[in-house]
């Protein structure tokens, strides 16, 4: 492949995306993003053509996607809000994938989630393995990545724990806290993601890092490197999210989802496969201890407003 090599990225004004592209950037690639948001603040220099994630479209959809040597999606929604439902996103990833065949693009970079699954009673991991079925049935040679739960500069839910941790009296654990978590860096991610454009074979990876937590470790230890004076509880799960709920309305977001606290809950961010990525998490926290949680990042305000 050439250094001219054409790129599009979804959501590269976003988190897994802004890394995506970044890499593809510093490697001299050409790179279209594709997003709902073009007005959006580009932290990358203006350096990425800019075009609409315009799934209404499909012909415009395939327009922007001729000529690419590889597609790296990222487009998910994280729960659903009015039309944004898990089913209309899975729609939404077929209409892109079957415009990505028609536009003769060489290789799909997926990004799903670990152990998706179609029996899953969870919609976001059910409707991750949908989506992986149908990129499986497509004719496109593709790489599918499946990220733990990601950290990096952009994360919204360990920033948002780091948050609560320094602005609340009180953190709440959902049930015993004694869940596994197993965070990989956005980076690792990123270069998991450009490593698979360039394989030959269909391929399916975990993208998980070296290190596992309980939930209780993971949130002693942002407690600790932020200084945070808050006590830390147990609650039933149900206590929990009604605690969360009337948050979230405070907050004008959502902090989190009843199916999110169950997929925590599950252990599903955590890989049976050896480590992927090599940054550690508890190396992250300490270069990012004065910043993490000092803002709160708004799922609402990044996606819907
Ligand atoms: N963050 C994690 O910890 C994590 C863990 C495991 C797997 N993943 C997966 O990694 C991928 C990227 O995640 P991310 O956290 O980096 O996501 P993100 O940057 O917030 O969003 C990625 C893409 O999805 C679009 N999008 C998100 N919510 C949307 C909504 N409600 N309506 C319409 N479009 C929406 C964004 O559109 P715009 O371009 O318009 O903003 C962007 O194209 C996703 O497939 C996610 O399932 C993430």
């Amino acid at each position: 492949m050439t250094s001219r090599d054409f790129n599009v990225v979804t959501g590269s004004f976003g988190f897994t995306g802004a890394a995506i592209a970044s890499r593809l950037l510093s490697l001299g690639r050409r790179v279209r993003t594709l997003t709902s948001h073009p007005d959006r603040l580009d932290h990358l220099g203006g350096k990425m053509e800019v075009a609409p994630l315009s799934f209404q479209d499909p012909d415009r959809l395939r327009e922007s996607l001729i000529d690419a040597t590889t597609l790296y999606n990222t487009y998910w929604v994280r729960f659903e809000r009015g039309a944004a439902t898990f089913g209309q996103a899975v729609e939404n990833t077929r209409t892109l994938v079957k415009a990505a065949e028609e536009a003769g693009v060489q290789r799909l970079v997926h990004i799903s989630i670990t152990n998706p699954s179609a029996e899953s009673p969870l919609p976001y991991f059910r409707g991750k393995a949908l989506v992986e079925q149908a990129i499986g049935r497509s004719s496109l040679s593709h790489a599918i990545v499946r990220p733990t739960v990601i950290f990096g500069g952009g994360t919204i839910l360990l920033n948002n724990i780091a948050w609560l941790l320094r602005h609340l009296p009180v953190f709440v654990i959902p049930g015993s806290g004694e869940y596994l978590l197993q965070p990989v860096s956005v980076d690792d991610v990123a270069e998991l993601a450009v490593r698979g454009a360039h394989m030959e074979n269909n391929v399916t990876v975990d993208a998980a890092g070296p290190e596992t937590y309980t939930f209780n470790e993971l949130v002693r230890l942002i407690a600790d490197r932020v200084h945070s004076r808050a006590r830390i509880i147990h609650l039933l799960p149900s206590l929990a999210h009604s605690l969360a709920r009337a948050l979230s309305l405070a907050l004008r977001d959502v902090l989190i989802t009843r199916d999110e606290i169950d997929g925590l809950m599950a252990a599903l961010l955590v890989s049976k496969a050896a480590p992927t990525g090599e940054s550690r998490f508890g190396d992250w926290l300490d270069q990012s201890a004065s910043s993490i949680g000092t803002a709160y990042f708004s799922e609402l305000d990044r996606h819907y407003r």
